[in-house]
């Protein structure tokens, strides 16, 4: 682990003994960043999670890192700390050769034929879920989108049908998920952590009895496709491999598309007039649906999913530990060092985003573009090897589920209402996202 001392060469300050800055990037993460970024400029140490880090808000860093030419910067221990016992061997906690050979495979579980059928399972789950919210004036966004990415990852990542097993799973994944974040990292009684590894454990072992009977069955469900998957060289999974995969995925896709969702919802309640142009966007699609075909029909909506990401992004650090001594933007950093692409600030920097902090969905469009003003100006999902793989996944399920909430309601903020986001692990609103109902049509 790198000493304070080994980075005395670089702007910015470690806070505490032992615990540093860790308990300000917790309570408030987007505050802190944004101060030090003020204070030091683009490139800054600070210390948290119990070791100096090195904080990078600068596109040419984020490229050097993200694209990693040289194979530096390990995403396997820059991931470590935080979920590598709950999520291990999944394919972000892979590295290098290891890694490409599992991507290879894991990719033919996300080609474009393979998607329209998880479009296909998901609708009539989408359906259901916003059909049911008819009748209510008032619901928590936050809240009853969740449930619906959850019923998606039993129903279309594992293939199970809502019911018993999928609520355990659920449950188990959720405990799992929890003990990701929290403080105390080892197996003592009664810790979220121990609960979190249990857990784990049965989640691998309820996988592992599933991985037999999919090798040998056909569905349009994630896992199936997992069983099934191989690269053009031939390679397939390993049993145990699939159900690390497995539980890798469900984490990947959850959080972040709730996320996001959230963050689209709530800057379309507040702007009434945005919200009936993007209404019309999907009321001139066939039968005023989204599906596979038109997937490139919602420009306005795709503006809006790109600037909630920008504004949000629901990975809003990009952690790596350098493998050996570099020079990072310039600045030499020692191996073993902790860094830190922060992308909630270079989706901020002023130089890329003109008046960064609107939200404007037209930054995108043609003529603006600005998302093209540096080529890793705008990463929410990442860049180079471990970009993410399942990025059109997660549009389609957005625009899948915002476009049927918008047939059928119109969002409307309560009189009055503010909201503070909760920035770490992954973008939340704190205390929920109330929203208020209103029949369309
Ligand atoms: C809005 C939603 C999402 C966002 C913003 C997002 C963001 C990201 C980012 C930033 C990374 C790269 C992290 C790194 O380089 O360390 C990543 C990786 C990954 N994502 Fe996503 N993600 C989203 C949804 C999804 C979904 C829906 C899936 C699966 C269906 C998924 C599966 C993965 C996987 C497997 C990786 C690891 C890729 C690799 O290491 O090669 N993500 N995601």
């Amino acid at each position: 682990m790198t000493r304070r001392r080994d980075l005395a060469h670089l702007p910015g300050t470690f806070g505490y003994p032992i615990i540093g800055h860790t308990l300000h990037f917790a309570q408030d993460a987007e505050r802190w960043a944004t101060e030090a970024y003020r204070d030091h400029g683009r490139i800054y140490k600070s210390h948290f999670m119990f070791e100096p880090v090195v904080v990078f808000a600068d596109p040419d860093a984020a490229k050097q890192v993200l694209l990693d030419r040289t194979e530096t910067f390990s995403s396997t221990y820059g991931w470590e700390p935080t979920i590598g016992k709950l999520f291990a061997r999944g394919l972000m906690l892979r590295d290098f050769d290891d890694h490409r050979f599992h991507r290879k495979i894991m990719q033919a579980a996300f080609r474009s034929e393979v998607m329209a059928g998880y479009l296909d399972l998901m609708q009539p789950l989408i359906d259901g879920a916003v059909g049911e919210w008819r009748g209510r004036s008032r619901i928590d966004f936050y809240d009853e989108v969740k449930k619906i990415t959850l019923n998606i990852a039993s129903t279309v990542f594992v293939g199970l049908p809502l019911g018993d097993d999928a609520a355990w799973m659920n449950r188990r994944f959720m405990d799992a998920v929890n003990a990701s974040v929290a403080p105390v990292r080892w197996e003592l009684p009664r810790t979220a952590f121990r609960r979190g590894m249990e857990a784990r454990r049965e989640l691998e072992r309820f996988f592992g009895d599933l991985v037999p009977q999919r090798r040998t069955s056909d569905g349009d469900d994630m896992l199936t496709r997992l069983c099934h998957a191989e690269s053009e060289d031939g390679d397939r999974f390993a049993d145990d491999e699939i159900v690390d995969h497995m539980i890798f995925l469900l984490l990947a896709a959850h959080d972040t598309t709730t996320s996001t969702m959230a963050t689209m919802a709530w800057e379309l309640a507040t702007q009434p007039g945005l919200q009936d142009a993007v209404r019309e966007e999907v009321a001139a699609l066939p039968g005023g649906r989204f599906s596979w075909d038109e997937r490139d029909a919602l420009p306005l909506m795709d503006g809006v999913f790109r600037e909630a990401m920008r504004l949000h992004p629901p990975v809003p650090f990009i952690p790596r530990r350098l493998m050996k001594d570099a020079r990072v933007a310039g600045v030499p950093v020692p191996e073993g060092t902790m860094i830190s692409v922060a992308t909630l600030l270079i989706h901020r920097l002023p130089e890329l985003w003109p008046d960064p902090l609107t939200f404007d969905p037209g930054r995108y469009a043609p003529g603006r573009e600005e998302h093209k003003t540096h080529s890793h100006g705008y990463i929410p999902f990442g860049g180079g090897a471990h970009t993410c793989i399942g990025m059109h996944f997660a549009g389609h399920m957005a625009k899948a589920v915002m476009s049927d909430v918008l047939m059928r309601y119109r969002l409307v903020a309560l009189p009055g209402q503010q909201i503070q986001i909760q920035t770490v692990p992954i973008p939340k609103p704190r205390g929920g996202l109330p929203l208020l109902l209103e029949p369309v049509g």
